[in-house]
C-alpha cells in the first residue's frame, strides 16, 4: 500500500511501501513501447514541473509518464518565470495551487525544498532532487532495475562508488536498499565518503578493489563539481585511475555483476567507456525503467486524492 499525499524520500517509507511502487512500475513497463496498451487513467489529473536545477532523465520522464497516462503536464521553465523576479518557492506553489494543479514535481539546489512545498500546498508534492539530501525516483528507479535483473534484494552486495558525500542518489539509495535487505556499500575517496555515513546501516570504502570485490551490483557516481568549492583530489586523471572503474577493476566484481549510474555519465572519470558500453551495464535500462517507475508513482498519488 502506498497511500501518503507526497513522495518526498525514502528515510520515512517502508518496504512494503516501496514494493508497491516497485511492483506498480511492473504494470506499467509494457506502455512505454507498446502504445496500444496506454490508457487516459490521469486524464483528470494535472500536473506541473518545476525544475530550479537542470536535468535531462527527470523532467522527461516525468513529462512522459504524464503524457503515457493521459494527464494534462507542463513544465513551469522555472529560467523564464517569475521566480526570476524573485517569487519565493511557498508563493510559486500556492499560485500553481489556486491554477488547479494536482500533482508538483520539484527539483531545487536546496535540502528540504520539497518538504517546505509539500507543507504549503493542496497539491501532492514529488521530490526530484533536493541538494545533497534524497532523490527518491532515482533511487526507485535503482531498485527496480536491480529486482528486475536480479529477482530481489537479500544478500546482495552494492557499490556505489564516486562523490558520495555530495549525492542525494547514493543517500536515497542507501535508505531504499537496506530496507530491503541488501549490503551495500560506499566507496571513494576519504575528501568524497565519510565515515560517519556508517550511521545509515552502510559499510564505507576507500580500497575500491576491496570494496568492488564480489559485488553483485556497481553503481558509478558523478563528481558534482557544481556542489563544492575546492577540488576533492589532485587532478581528474589521478580520481580515475584510483577510483575510476574500468574493465580491470571490475573484475574484482561477480561475473554477472550489474553495472549502474543514475546520468550523466562524466566518461573515463568514473567509468571508463568500455565500462559504460560493456555486457554488464544497464545504464540505459535505468533510463527506461525511469519512466515505468515516475508512471507508477504518478498513478498512485492520483489514486490517493480521489
Ligand atoms: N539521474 C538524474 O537525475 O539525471 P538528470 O539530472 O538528467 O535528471
Amino acid at each position: 500500500m502506498y497511500e501518503r499525499k507526497d513522495l518526498l524520500g525514502l528515510r520515512d517509507l517502508s518496504g512494503e511501501e516501496i514494493m508497491t511502487i516497485l511492483n506498480t512500475a511492473r504494470e506499467m513497463k509494457a506502455k512505454i513501447d507498446d502504445p496500444s496498451l496506454r490508457d487516459n487513467s490521469l486524464e483528470k489529473s494535472s500536473i506541473v514541473t518545476l525544475f530550479y536545477e537542470n536535468s535531462t532523465r527527470t523532467k522527461m520522464s516525468f513529462l512522459l509518464a504524464g503524457d503515457y497516462q493521459g494527464a494534462i503536464v507542463k513544465d513551469l521553465g522555472v529560467g523564464t518565470s517569475s521566480v526570476q523576479k524573485g517569487e519565493s518557492l511557498v508563493d510559486t506553489g500556492l499560485t500553481l495551487d489556486q491554477m488547479g494543479i494536482n500533482i508538483m514535481i520539484i527539483r531545487h539546489r536546496m535540502t528540504g525544498a520539497a518538504h517546505l512545498l509539500a507543507r504549503n500546498v493542496k497539491a501532492s508534492v514529488i521530490n526530484a532532487g533536493d541538494g545533497s539530501n534524497e532523490h527518491p525516483t532515482q533511487a526507485l528507479l535503482d531498485l527496480y532495475t536491480i529486482l528486475e535483473r536480479k529477482g530481489g534484494f537479500k544478500g546482495l552486495k552494492v557499490v556505489i562508488l564516486g562523490d558520495i558525500s555530495h549525492s542525494r542518489v547514493a543517500r536515497s539509495n542507501a535508505f531504499g536498499l537496506t530496507k530491503l535487505g541488501a549490503k551495500v556499500t560506499l566507496a571513494g575517496p576519504s575528501t568524497l565518503v565519510s565515515s560517519s555515513m556508517r550511521s545509515l546501516g552502510v559499510e564505507v570504502a576507500t580500497d575500491i578493489p576491496k570494496a568492488i570485490k564480489d559485488a553483485d551490483v556497481v553503481m558509478g557516481l558523478r563528481i558534482q563539481f557544481e556542489r563544492q568549492k575546492n577540488m576533492p583530489f589532485p587532478s581528474l586523471r589521478e580520481y580515475s585511475s584510483l577510483f575510476g572503474v574500468n574493465d580491470e577493476t571490475l573484475k574484482y566484481a561477480k561475473k554477472d555483476c550489474l553495472v549502474m549510474h543514475p546520468g550523466p555519465v562524466n566518461r573515463g572519470i568514473e567509468l571508463s567507456s568500455e565500462v559504460i558500453d560493456g555486457a554488464n551495464s544497464v545504464i540505459n535500462v535505468q533510463v527506461k525503467n525511469g519512466v515505468a517507475v515516475r508512471m507508477a508513482i504518478l498513478k498512485l498519488l492520483t489514486e490517493n486524492r480521489r
